[in-house]
C-alpha cells in the first residue's frame, strides 16, 4: 500500500482515501462518490479495528461482507482497496496510541470508554501509510470527525480531513451498518431519532435558541417511543463538544439512543447563516 501510494504521489496525483470497516451501504458510498470527483487516485480501506470496540461490544458480530463490498468498490471506480489484517496493523509488540485529550472523555466518549483512542490511532496509521491528500469521513459520526480533524491539525499531518453529509433512508433513519441489528419493531422505533431532531429544527426555526427549551423538546419526543432507551441527547459547541447554555454559533444536537441492545447515534449540526448572524443553516 505504501508503495503504490508512494509512487502516485511521485507522480504529482492528488491521493483520496476514504477510512472504512466495510458492511457498506450508501452512506460510506456518498464518501466514495465525493472522493471520487475530487481524487485520483481513489483509495478505500477495510478493516474492523479491533481497538476501537469495548469489551462488552460486538467487534465479533460487526457484520463482515468482503465480496460484496468489493464488487460495490470497484463499481464505484476506487483503484486499490488497503484491507490489511489485524496482526498487520497491531503487530504483537504494538505499544503507542492517539489520544485527544478533552474530546476523546466526552459524550461517546464517556459511553464508550477506550473507543476514540482506538479510532485515533488506526485513523493516523492509515494516513501513515497512505498519505493521502485528502481523507473522507461522514458527518454521521460527528465527534469522530471532528477528533480526527483536531488530531490532524494538532499533529501537524499533511492530509486534508473532509466532511461529508449524513446519507438516511427515506423515513429519516441514519444509515448505519449497525441498522441491521435492529428487529422490525426496533426499525420502526428507531426513526424517533430523525423525528426528534426535526422537532429541535423546528422550534430553532421559530426562533427558540435556549438549550433547556430545545432539549425538552428532543427528550419529550424520544420518551414517547417505548421501545427507546436515551443515552444522551445534548446540544454542544461544534469545536469542542462541550455543552452550550445558547445555540449562537456552530452547534450539534446529539443523540445516543439504544433499541434493545443495538445502540444509534444522530446528529443535526446548525450554524449561523452568516458571521454573527442570528439565521441558522441547517445540515440533517
Ligand atoms: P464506519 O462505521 O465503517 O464508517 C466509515 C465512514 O462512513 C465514517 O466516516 C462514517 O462517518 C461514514 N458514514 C457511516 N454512515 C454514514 C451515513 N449514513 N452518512 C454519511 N456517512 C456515513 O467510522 C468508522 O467506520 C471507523 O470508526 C473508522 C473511521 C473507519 C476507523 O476505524
Amino acid at each position: 500500500m505504501k508503495e503504490t501510494a508512494r509512487q502516485a504521489r511521485a507522480e504529482g496525483r492528488i491521493i483520496g482515501l476514504v477510512p472504512t470497516m466495510g458492511a457498506l451501504h450508501e452512506g460510506h458510498l456518498s464518501l466514495i462518490a465525493q472522493a471520487k470527483r475530487e481524487c485520483s487516485p481513489l483509495i478505500a480501506s477495510i478493516f474492523v479495528n479491533p481497538k476501537q470496540f469495548g469489551p462488552k461490544e460486538d467487534f465479533a458480530k460487526y457484520p463482515r461482507a468482503f465480496e460484496t463490498d468489493s464488487e460495490k468498490l470497484k463499481h464505484a471506480g476506487v483503484d486499490a482497496v488497503f484491507a490489511p489484517e489485524p496482526v498487520e496493523i497491531y503487530p504483537n509488540d504494538f505499544s503507542t496510541y492517539v489520544n485527544v485529550e478533552g474530546l476523546s472523555e466526552r459524550l461517546e466518549g464517556r459511553s464508550r470508554p477506550g473507543h476514540f483512542r482506538g479510532v485515533a490511532t488506526v485513523v493516523i496509521k492509515l494516513l501513515q501509510i497512505v498519505q493521502p491528500h485528502r481523507a473522507y469521513f461522514g458527518r454521521k459520526d460527528a465527534q469522530q470527525a471532528r477528533l480526527i480533524q483536531k488530531m490532524a491539525h494538532d499533529l501537524n499531518l499533511d492530509s486534508e480531513i473532509v466532511i461529508c453529509p449524513i446519507v438516511r433512508e427515506s423515513d429519516g433513519l441514519a444509515l448505519s451498518s449497525r441498522n441491521v441489528y435492529l428487529n422490525p419493531d426496533e426499525r420502526r422505533a428507531a426513526t424517533v431519532l430523525h423525528r426528534a431532531l426535526q422537532a429541535a429544527k423546528g422550534e430553532l426555526d421559530r426562533g427558540v435558541r435556549e438549550v433547556m427549551q430545545l432539549k425538552d423538546v428532543l427528550q419529550r419526543t424520544l420518551s414517547k417511543e417505548t421501545l427507546a432507551t436515551v443515552d444522551y441527547a445534548e446540544i454542544v459547541d461544534a469545536d469542542s463538544f462541550e455543552p452550550v447554555v445558547r445555540v449562537r454559533k456552530a452547534c450539534y444536537l446529539v443523540l445516543a439512543v439504544f433499541f434493545g441492545k443495538t445502540r444509534l447515534i444522530d446528529n443535526l449540526y446548525v450554524e449561523p447563516a452568516s458571521p454573527g448572524s442570528d439565521d441558522l443553516v441547517f445540515h440533517l
